[in-house]
């Protein structure tokens, strides 16, 4: 697996040089739109075919599953799954919360993973047995044991399905009992700062397995906790995912509510 995972680390580290250097690059013609708010742009679809061409002729025989691409079935049980970048919103418009992520999973389980931000040039990754770390050195979940004490991220896949569930109630509640609350626009790498001890926690609905397998990888090394938002284990490829330092679990379980949907207010 170690040949595997250093792998993975120098192709996310190419593939995050490349969207650092054409960071600002992006015209009106290289943007579009996979939903009515849902972008998607050139450089993920260069950064992706990139990433797909150099563990294909690495590893032939493995799986791939990336977000731009039809699936490619394993032939060994292990498939790679791949967000070429994680936070197309905030790269369009120049703002430096965005990474590549890429996990390792055996038979749909994430047994690795690397997250690279490139504007910070941090690489976080993890290997199942063999602890979570950044840029070399070891990291662990926070040891924050209330919600009024705690820092904690979340975010709004769910706002570009009008009809859904939207997370508003839940971004609210947790708002007003907690220290701070941010909604950062990169699933995968909020999910890196929970396994560093940078948030208590994370939750999201609607997130797609390539925004959290290779976080959920690291989480897992680093002593956090994931569950869906139900408390159940549904939480790769399900509505929902709440993760973190395991010890505000099941405060933030009482008051995150997967189902509701917000009015909008009355001006
Ligand atoms: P992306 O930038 O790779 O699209 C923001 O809340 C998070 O939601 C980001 O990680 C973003 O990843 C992800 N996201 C955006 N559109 C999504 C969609 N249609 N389905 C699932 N996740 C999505
Ligand atoms: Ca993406």
């Amino acid at each position: 697996m170690s040949e595997i995972l250093d792998h993975a680390r120098e192709v996310a580290l190419k593939a995050g040089q490349f969207l650092k250097e054409n960071l600002g690059s992006l015209t009106e013609s290289d943007i579009g739109y996979k939903g009515y708010i849902d972008l998607v742009t050139r450089i993920d679809r260069e950064s992706e075919e990139m990433i797909v061409r150099e563990i294909g002729s690495r590893f032939p025989e493995h799986g791939i599953l990336a977000e731009e691409s039809a699936r490619k079935e394993s032939e060994t049980g292990l498939t790679w799954v791949i967000d070429p970048l994680d936070g197309t919103t905030n790269y369009v418009h120049s703002f430096p919360l965005f990474c590549v992520s890429i996990a390792v999973c055996r038979s749909d389980e994430p047994v690795a993973g690397v997250i690279y931000a490139p504007c910070m040039d941090e690489l976080f990754s993890a290997e199942s047995g063999q602890g979570a770390h950044l840029n070399g050195k070891e990291i662990h979940v926070s040891g924050g044991d209330s919600i009024g004490d705690g820092f904690f991220c979340t975010g709004f896949a769910s706002l570009r399905n009008r009809e859904a569930p939207d997370n508003i109630g839940n971004f609210i509640r947790v708002l007003k009992r907690a220290q701070g609350v941010r909604r950062g626009g990169s699933a995968a790498l909020e999910l890196a700062y929970v396994a560093a001890g940078r948030f208590e926690a994370f939750w999201e609905l609607n997130l797609s397995p390539w925004d959290v397998a290779a976080g959920v990888a690291i989480i897992r090394e680093a002593g956090g906790k994931l569950t869906d938002m139900r408390g159940g284990s549904d939480y790769l490829r399900g509505s929902s995912i709440l993760a973190s330092n395991s010890k505000v679990h099941q405060d933030l379980l009482d008051l995150l509510d997967p189902e509701e949907r917000t009015e909008e207010p009355k001006r």
